[in-house]
């Protein structure tokens, strides 16, 4: 065995690690961190792990063909080998605390390695979640600052120190193919920045976690849009409210911009919540007089968000929502009665998954006249609704609470 270059084995991990984290970078920075990144990030979680295996590898390599001595001495040697090391462990930290995330999200995705290998969750607390990913965020930026120096070192050794350097970490010993390798490292990991598009998206993510819940503002651009086959027509209302009361039809109300419907549940102790940003509704009714009120809402299940986006992909599919068969949920009021001064409470009837249930809201109204705010909740027992089959929602709670608020006022 030659002492002064790196064993075969050793050259090829190397070089596959660099195409792979590479791929890894560019894949972390530029997936979309909404539901349109979710194969994106399957394959992030599938290269990730596969890279903490080689890494292994690599590391019980190094212990059986030992590395070459390094070709400078004294202060200069001991920056080299501090370099080296802080790559090691960019190598094992990086998908650790990648791994860490997924183990500790709020809604439970399983990983399976390159679609096949079920992957298992670390054991730790889900309250974790958020320190995680910006410790992984932080160690993938301190990563990619050691890879630049490593290169910059590695050329400057070459070109200008004209050492072995290259040539002892390429295959064959000739360093044209080192050179030709760092090329290829760097055409796929700016190919894939080019291609990828998550990332002005994910900075536009980030701003909107930080910033106050968003305004349901297609809310209000939905709202103008009536329950066109949902709603009775105004005459039917009409006739039906006239028959429970001389006094006509009930006034109806336009829901406005701004308003919220969130949702939560809990989830082995801490708590999942979200919201629906896209949901609309038609409401008729007397504040003084409910008892002709009709109360027709509409939400778009796809619009569900629990501020994890990379999670929301979870939601839509089959074991929650399955937003594919069955894109809205609707609730329709079949009575309605004041239960104190402004508080009310409405039964219905709940559309969701297929399914079709008694439920009833509590709302109270705020404000007088013709301008209202209502707000209100409701606590749904989504097994009615085969909502959370499945592994992924074991831990959570049958109950959901599901809550709204928003303003009203009267055409
Ligand atoms: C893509 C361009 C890259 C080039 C041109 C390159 C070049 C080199 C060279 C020339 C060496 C031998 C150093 C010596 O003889 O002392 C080396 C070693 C090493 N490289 Fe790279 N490298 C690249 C990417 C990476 C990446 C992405 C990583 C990991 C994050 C990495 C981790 C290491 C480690 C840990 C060693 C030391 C191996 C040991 O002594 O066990 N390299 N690299
Ligand atoms: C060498 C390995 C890895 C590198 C270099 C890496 C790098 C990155 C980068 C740069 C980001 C984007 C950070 C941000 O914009 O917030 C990211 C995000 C993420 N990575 Fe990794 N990653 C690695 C391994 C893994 C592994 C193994 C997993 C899971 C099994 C994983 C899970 C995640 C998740 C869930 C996110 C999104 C976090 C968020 O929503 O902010 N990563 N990764």
């Amino acid at each position: 065995m030659d002492a002064t270059r790196y064993s075969t084995g050793a050259i090829w991990l190397h070089w596959l690690i660099a195409f792979a984290l590479a791929a890894e970078l560019a894949l972390g920075f530029g997936m979309p961190k909404d539901a349109s990144g979710f194969t994106l990030y399957q394959l992030h979680k599938s290269l990730g792990i596969t890279i903490l295996l080689l890494t292994l590898v690599r590391i019980g390599w190094r212990f059986a063909r030992p590395a070459p001595e390094t070709l400078v001495g004294g202060f200069q040697g001991l920056l080299v080998k501090a370099g080296h090391l802080g790559l090691y462990a960019f190598m094992l930290a990086a998908p650790l605390t990648g791994w860490a995330v997924v183990s500790t999200a709020p809604i439970d995705v399983p990983t399976l390695l390159w679609g096949v290998v079920p992957w298992p969750h670390l054991p730790l607390a889900d309250g974790l979640n958020h320190t995680l990913e910006e410790a992984h965020e932080l160690i993938a930026f301190a990563g990619m600052a050691l890879f630049v120096g490593h290169v910059l070192a590695a050329l400057y050794h070459h070109f200008l120190l004209k050492d072995a350097t290259m040539a002892r970490m390429s295959p064959k010993g000739a360093a044209g193919l080192g050179l030709a390798m760092l090329a290829g490292v760097l055409v796929l990991h700016f190919g894939l920045v080019a291609a990828l598009p998550g990332h002005e998206e994910g900075e536009a993510e980030e701003a909107a976690e930080d910033a106050a819940p968003a305004p349901a503002a297609s809310a209000s651009a939905m709202a103008e849009d009536p329950l066109a086959e949902e709603s009775p027509a105004p005459e039917a209302s009409a006739s039906a409210a006239a028959e429970d009361e001389a006094a006509g039809p009930p006034p109806s109300w336009a829901i406005q911009p701004g308003g919220t419907l969130r949702f939560t549940a809990d989830n082995g102790g801490t708590a999942i919540s979200g919201s629906f940003s896209r949901w609309q509704g038609t409401i008729a009714m007397d504040p003084e007089n409910p008892a002709g009120a009709d109360i027709a809402i509409r939400i778009d299940l796809a619009s569900a968000s629990i501020g994890d986006a990379t999670q929301d992909e979870m939601l839509q599919g089959g074991d929650f929502f399955n937003t594919g068969a069955n894109p809205t949920a609707t609730f329709r009021s079949t009575s309605v009665e004041k239960t104190g001064s402004n508080s009310y409470r409405a039964r219905g009837t709940l559309s969701l998954r297929g399914a079709s249930r008694p439920q009833t809201i509590t709302f109270t109204l705020g404000g007088s006249g013709a301008r209202r705010q209502v707000s209100g909740s409701a606590t749904v027992d989504r097994n009615a609704f085969g909502v959370g089959t499945g592994e992924s929602a074991a831990g959570i709670a049958p109950n959901v609470r599901v809550e709204f608020s928003f303003g009203a006022t009267s055409q």
